[in-house]
């Protein structure tokens, strides 16, 4: 649930294994998406920072007449907890235990452009704490960290076992917007194990994946994917350019005997769009397994190309949660959509509304009479909430 966040002034929205979020440009698409984003950039580095990255808690509570000052994010998850053992050839293995939850914070602008989280509360299987005012109010612990109300208690609360799923799986959620030009530049190597929002790193990823077993047949699959959606092309690796490094693709070209070799530099936005997007669906290591959430995954995309991008969208949400924002008609045109899988979103008077199919383009899906790439186009894809008024 959110509220007062951006342009969204109420929406409580349930994300499946996998969710699009369609809607017209400027609807709030991207915000909801935000929202889960400060979350993890909070957890990661801090609310002080996350705030500060997106012009301060101004930008972030909502814009209206009536100047609401407190915004709040609320999230109810499952989630297994992961628990890592190694194999003989070093490899990590996952025993999973499942838990359930929710996780809230609220955070209220101050005069003078500052903030405090008026309210923090966690919730896993039977533990909790309940932070107001960065005062530590009720918690199952014995034990517990000092609270402030500059900062998520959950970063110290993850310092005790019952709460570290939660940070895990909040602090794991990554939202890509990968970016061509910067993918084609030279990169700077890191530890290759995850992929950064605009795909900076993408060449340090795959060369982390030749070096497991499984990494070797993710990187397979992502090059599968890559050769449907990119005909001639044959394979990707990492390539080093003194203390940087880049991608070196192989394309495969008629008469030719050897495929032709291209740098990053030379090779066409769609194809290293669609390269990053693969990779972060399918590349992922140690416990950052939250969910993953794609800006406009089709952008760049030939029409028939997308078709294969959402196989690879449903063939990760098995691993991942995924959710997506896309304007494509062409990503959804497939009569295999549950409705579940498809939020509207529309902006009403200023205002984000979000949420399930009306029931006209319901059971449309659901009695598969159209597909929601054919509603789309007929711009019969509404949410069933007219207003941000909570139902
Ligand atoms: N703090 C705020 N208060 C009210 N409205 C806001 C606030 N911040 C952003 N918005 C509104 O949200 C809009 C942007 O929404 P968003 O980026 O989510 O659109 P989108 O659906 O992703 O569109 P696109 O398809 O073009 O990417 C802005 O144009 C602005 O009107
Ligand atoms: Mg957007």
């Amino acid at each position: 649930m959110l509220k007062q966040f951006r342009s969204v002034k109420h929406a409580d929205v349930r994300l499946g294994r996998l969710t699009i979020l369609v809607g017209p440009n400027g609807s709030g698409k991207s915000n909801v998406l935000d929202a889960l984003r400060l979350v993890a950039e909070s957890l990661n580095t801090s609310l002080d920072q996350a705030l500060r990255n997106r012009g301060g808690v101004g930008e972030v509570r909502r814009r209206s007449q009536g100047h609401p000052t407190h915004f709040l994010i609320d999230l109810e998850f499952t989630g297994t907890d992961e628990i890592p053992g190694v194999t003989d050839d070093d490899e990590v293995v996952w025993g999973a235990r499942p838990f359930g939850g929710r996780y809230s914070f609220e955070v209220a602008a101050v005069a003078g452009g500052g903030y405090r989280v008026s309210k923090e509360s966690c919730r896993v299987d039977d533990a909790f704490f309940e932070v107001v005012g960065g005062a530590l109010k009720r918690t199952s612990e014995a034990v517990m960290p000092p609270a402030n109300d500059q900062r998520l208690y959950l970063v110290s609360a993850a310092g005790l076992p019952a709460f570290l799923p939660v940070f895990e799986g909040l602090a794991g959620i990554t939202v890509f917007s990968p970016v061509p030009d910067i993918i084609r530049q030279p990169q700077t190597p890191d530890l290759g194990d995850f992929l950064v929002r605009d795909g900076a790193n993408l060449a340090s990823v795959l060369q982390r994946l030749e070096r497991t077993e499984s990494g070797r047949k993710t990187k397979a699959r992502i090059e599968e994917y890559l050769r449907v959606i990119v005909p001639g092309m044959q394979g990707v690796r990492r390539e080093a350019l003194g203390q940087w490094e880049t991608l070196q693709f192989s394309q495969e070209v008629a008469g030719g005997t050897a495929p032709w070799r291209f740098p990053a530099q030379s090779v066409s936005d769609g194809t290293l769009r669609a390269l990053a997007v693969l990779t972060g669906l399918f590349a992922s290591t140690g416990s950052l397994r939250g969910p993953i959430g794609i800006e406009e995954p089709e952008n760049a995309l030939h029409p028939a190309a997308a078709a294969v991008l959402m196989d690879a969208l449903r063939e990760a949400s098995e691993r991942r949660q995924v959710i997506v924002t896309s304007h494509s008609a062409d990503l959804l045109d497939r009569d295999d959509f549950s409705p579940d899988e498809i939020l509207a979103v529309r902006s009403v008077a200023g205002e984000t509304v979000v949420g399930a199919l009306e029931p006209g383009g319901d059971l449309a899906l659901r009695e598969r009479l159209y597909t929601p790439g054919e509603l789309l186009r007929r711009d019969q894809l509404l949410p069933v909430e007219r207003s941000g008024d909570p139902q």
